[in-house]
Parts: structure tokens; C-alpha cells; sequence
């Protein structure tokens, strides 16, 4: 891959950040978006604007139908059986409670349990802990080993005759753990378990096949993805979505309305209440083609790369203890300092340029495990080179010198 040239197609890369280069290593949080993507979102709204779905007006078919092209490139790229198992969501987080209100209502009763694992974002926890609060439903934590991750075997030992439903992450926003996916969808469905998972760290760096996985949900984060904010995605096998109530209510999820009753309409409409995150659906398309123009492959080489280069880098470094050691590790690095919180390293790190995360990550359950308040997380993505590595390992040391005086 030319990082070069990606580079370039990205505008963010020509602003200078107190007078630096940008260094962004924290697109596990959030990617930066390359020009197609805000220039689809500008060309949207100044040339082709029209709500979907319900005008019959030349501005409105055309909207409707790119809107739906989106679908059916989202089936495509992640490999559904069927375009009517892509519902569009306003995040990940939505996609979550969309499941958890909709599968948790009808299907979970006191005493059931919800397997998690330690590993969770709290996007995959808090919805799962509001039906433990309206329902008794329990929730189990499948464990996480000292390398940071969670093991078939972590998840089989906590499944009981009372597991009703697992939702895990496919890669860790902390330790960069890749779970087994297949295997622990396989394993539930050998004992009629359905599965969740959290596929935010998971679809802008894995090559996804959801007809392999087997999964029964999987969500998506948009923004990860070099797409729009306000947009996330889930997938759910179609006899779900058949089988599930409705999320929320409103125009255009309707079938008939009359005083005495309501029928709800047909998939994927059944799940996407109200006027819809138009532009960032048609802006998405941009995204997936600048994903498949790079090639999933050439991605995921390109990131593996980086992270043992990071990773080498980083233990060389005295200062530095890497958080968790996976065998099967995504484009992100965990660390900590001793004596410096994460927030002076994010802050003295941010005047070089050198941008990162620090705090729990939304993962409060794992740090209250590893016994730390906070980590710094460096996260990368298409965009990242050896050389920004470099300058995050330079910047490290400085931040050391600057607190060794004190
Ligand atoms: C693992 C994981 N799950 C869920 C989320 C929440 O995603 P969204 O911002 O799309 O709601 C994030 C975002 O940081 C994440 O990293």
C-alpha cells in the first residue's frame, strides 16, 4: 500500500497540530474520513437532497435508491445472505440496545443469564444491565486472561442451562484481542444459544463473512469505518428480525395505522423509525469502496505490520508496560507508564502532535480487572506509517524526561 498517497486523501493530514505533523493514533476511537467520503456528503445535500422513502418526486426516488444502493454494498462487504438483514442504526451502541430491547423483552425472564466477557465495551454491557434491572436477568463474564484475551474455553465454562443469549466483541478497544468468533458461535449453537457481537474494532480491520461467522447479530460502527458520525449498522439473520417486536415507533416503520390497531411494515423498514441518517447512509458507500478500492487484505497486512512494529518498539522502551499480550492482535496497543497517569502522557504526547487516547476506554470492568484506573491506547489505521510509531515512542521518552526532573 502507497501510505503516501492514502495520506493525501485525507485532509486532516495537512493541518498541523501545535505546529506538528499529525500523528493520529486514535482511530479505534474514531477514523479520520478521506475526502470521497465529506465530499459525498457535500454533493448529497447541495445536489440531490430529498427525504427517502415516502415522496414520489424525482429527488425522492433517487434518494431512495441510493440510500438502498448503501444496502446492498454493506450485504455485499460483509457477506449477509440477504440485503433485508442490513437495518441502519445511528451507532453501534444503538444496534446493541436495538437487540437487547427487542430479544431481551421477548425472549429473556428472570434468571435467564446474558453471557458477556470481561473484555466489553460498555455499549456491549449497559444495555444487557438494564434488562438485569427491569427483568432479573443475570449477567455472566466469560474471563479474561493475564495477555488480555477471552479463550473458547473462558466462554464454555460460564454457559449454563440458563445462557440465553452471547454477545462478545470481536476485537478488544483495549488489548487489541481478536476472539474466536466462529468457534464460540458454533459452540452456542450446538447448545441453541444465539450470539451478539460487538463488531465495532472488528469490521474496519477483519475481512467480514457473516455467512461463515454465523452469527446471529453482529454491529457495526460507521465512524470507524472512514464513514460519517450518526451512523452505525446492525446485521441480524432475517428470522430475527422477522421474529423480533419492532424497536421504536414511527413513520416509516409502519405497515397500517387505523384507531384500533397497527401492523408494522415489512424488513428491513420494521426497524428504521423516523427520517434516517440519510446523507451518512449515501456518504457510507464512499467509505466501503475506498475499503475494497484498498483491498481488506492488503488492510489487514498493512495493520498487522504496524502493531508488531508497535508492539517491538514499545517493549524495547524500559518505560513502557504493554497491557495484555494476545496471540491474535488488532491495530491496537494498551500501555502504561509507572508514575505518569495516562492523561498527562495523552497531554504531554498532544504537543508533539502525537495524538492517543487515555482513560478506561469505556472498559471499566477490564481495568478494575488488570487493578488500573487508566491506560494510554495507541490504535491505528490505513493512514499510519513506522514513522508515526517512531515519533509516538520519541514522544514517550520526552514525556519520561519531563517527569524523571520533577
Ligand atoms: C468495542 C466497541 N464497542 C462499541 C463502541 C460504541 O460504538 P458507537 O460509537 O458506534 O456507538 C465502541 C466505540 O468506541 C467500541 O470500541
Amino acid at each position: 500500500m502507497n501510505i503516501n498517497k492514502i495520506k493525501s486523501e485525507f485532509p486532516i493530514f495537512s493541518k498541523k497540530v501545535h505546529n506538528n505533523d499529525l500523528v493520529y493514533l486514535d482511530s479505534a476511537n474514531s477514523s479520520q474520513k478521506p475526502l470521497v467520503v465529506v465530499d459525498r456528503i457535500y454533493d448529497f445535500y447541495t445536489k440531490e437532497f430529498s427525504n427517502i422513502g415516502r415522496s414520489v418526486h424525482y429527488l425522492a426516488v433517487a434518494a431512495t435508491n441510493l440510500y438502498e444502493n448503501t444496502r446492498v454494498s454493506v450485504q455485499k462487504h460483509i457477506n449477509a445472505k440477504d440485503k433485508d438483514e442490513i437495518v441502519f442504526t445511528k451507532g453501534a451502541t444503538e444496534a446493541i440496545n436495538l437487540v437487547a430491547n427487542t430479544y431481551g423483552n421477548k425472549n429473556l425472564n428472570e434468571g435467564d443469564e446474558v453471557l458477556i466477557t470481561e473484555l466489553e465495551h460498555h455499549s456491549n454491557y449497559v444495555p444487557w444491565h438494564y434488562l438485569r434491572k427491569s427483568k432479573g436477568v443475570k449477567i455472566e463474564f466469560a474471563e479474561v486472561n493475564n495477555d488480555g484475551e477471552v479463550t473458547l474455553e473462558s466462554i464454555e465454562k460460564k454457559i449454563t442451562s440458563k445462557t440465553k443469549m452471547i454477545a462478545v466483541t470481536h476485537l478488544s478497544n483495549v488489548t487489541g484481542a481478536i476472539l474466536p468468533i466462529k468457534e464460540i458461535t458454533q459452540l452456542a449453537h450446538s447448545k441453541g444459544i444465539p450470539v451478539l457481537v460487538d463488531g465495532c474494532q472488528g469490521a474496519p480491520h477483519l475481512n467480514l463473512d457473516m455467512q461463515d461467522l454465523d452469527c446471529d447479530f453482529y454491529a457495526i460502527s460507521c465512524h470507524k469505518m472512514y464513514g460519517p458520525t450518526g451512523l452505525g449498522i446492525l446485521y441480524a439473520k432475517k428470522k430475527w428480525l422477522e421474529e423480533l417486536p419492532p424497536y421504536q415507533g414511527g413513520g416509516g416503520m409502519i405497515g397500517e395505522v387505523k384507531k384500533n390497531d397497527i401492523s408494522y411494515g415489512d424488513l428491513p423498514n420494521k426497524y428504521e423509525a423516523g427520517t434516517m441518517a440519510t446523507a451518512q447512509v449515501i456518504a457510507f458507500e464512499e467509505s466501503i469502496k475506498f475499503l475494497n478500492k484498498l483491498g481488506m487484505q492488503n488492510i489487514i497486512k498493512h495493520e498487522k505490520e504496524l502493531m508488531e512494529y508497535g508492539r517491538e518498539t514499545l517493549m524495547k522502551n524500559n518505560s513502557v508496560k504493554l497491557i495484555g499480550n494476545p496471540k491474535n492482535q488488532g491495530a491496537v496497543l494498551s500501555f502504561t507508564i509507572e508514575g505518569i497517569h495516562p492523561h498527562d502522557i495523552a497531554t504531554i504526547l498532544d504537543e508533539d502532535g502525537v495524538a492517543i487516547r487515555a482513560g478506561h476506554h469505556c472498559c471499566q470492568v477490564l481495568h478494575d480487572k488488570f487493578g488500573l484506573p487508566a491506560t494510554a491506547r495507541a490504535s491505528f489505521g490505513v493512514y499510519n506509517t513506522k514513522d508515526d510509531i517512531d515519533k509516538l515512542n520519541a514522544s514517550i521518552n520526552k514525556c519520561k524526561k519531563i517527569f524523571d526532573k520533577k
